[in-house]
């Protein structure tokens, strides 16, 4: 029996209370989180977090297969949604069904999710049509990274705010479930999140969205290389790891551990 959420539990929530998710890539994780959160979002962001990639363009199907298989195996009640990888779905839509498909059926998620605005449209109807539940990724998209040079925020100007607001009104008709809204000016999304039927999920996108997603390295302090502004730490495990590392070489150093407690 299957008791993972589905998208119309997500969609009932939509005006009366708040969906959570979190970035998940591994199993221990994925057996706490999913005790809590409404989605798992396995991001092409484990390039950078588990991998140590500068970004998320070098991550490949086979990793995001291979993650996307643990956080499902590992989970049993939060709906599992997990990234297509950069380059494999912007050319055409035949391709982008076929790596969706194999990541579904490989790993047992429950959808996908794309970057892009209105240049992915036909492909997420296409998915949709076919049985595969789109995510959409507007806002700050990591995958167009060159393009920009910085991770920056959007909705600044007149433009960015028609763009973003067109997009993501294509991307709600063409059937995307929900949309990540990322490093997107508050004000801006809070007129989508009222103008679109697809569930938004900020980061760094303020208050009135309909859920919010943060990389769950980057609350727990795991990963320091860069820290954009909405991130929010909810504890520093990097300075336990270090000083449990430390302890230990000390331990071991001094002939302490392992003492006879530890010890056949
Ligand atoms: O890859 C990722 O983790 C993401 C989230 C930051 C939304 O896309």
């Amino acid at each position: 029996m299957n008791f993972r959420k589905t998208i119309n539990d997500l969609n009932k929530k939509k005006s009366n209370s708040k969906i959570v998710t979190l970035t998940c890539y591994t199993a221990q994780l994925a057996k706490i989180l999913d005790n809590y959160v409404d989605v798992l979002l396995v991001g092409d962001s484990l390039g950078m977090t588990i991998y140590g990639h500068d970004n998320t363009l070098s991550v490949t199907k086979r990793m995001m297969i291979d993650h996307g298989k643990c956080v499902v195996d590992n989970s049993k009640n939060a709906l599992v949604v997990v990234d297509l990888p950069f380059g494999s779905y912007e050319t055409d839509k035949i391709r982008a069904f076929d790596i969706s498909a194999e990541i579904i059926s490989q790993t047992k998620a429950n959808a996908v999710k794309l970057e892009g605005g209105k240049e992915i449209a036909s492909t997420v109807d296409f998915l949709v049509s076919r049985g595969i539940p789109v995510m959409g990724h507007i806002g700050l998209m990591p995958q167009k990274i060159n393009l920009v040079g910085k991770f920056l925020s959007v909705g600044r100007n007149r433009k960015e705010e028609e763009k973003n607001l067109e997009d993501s009104q294509i991307l709600s008709d063409a059937g995307a479930f929900a949309i990540v809204l990322e490093a997107m000016k508050s004000n801006l999304a809070k007129k989508i999140t009222e103008k679109i039927s697809a569930l938004t999920i900020g980061i760094g996108a303020g208050k009135d969205c309909d859920g919010q997603v943060l990389v769950i390295d980057d609350i727990l302090g795991l990963y320091k290389n860069f820290t954009p502004k909405f991130v929010k730490r909810y504890a520093n495990l990097d300075q336990i790891i270090n000083n449990s590392v430390e302890k230990f070489c000390k331990d071991v150093r001094n002939s302490k551990f392992p003492s006879k407690k530890y010890s056949y």
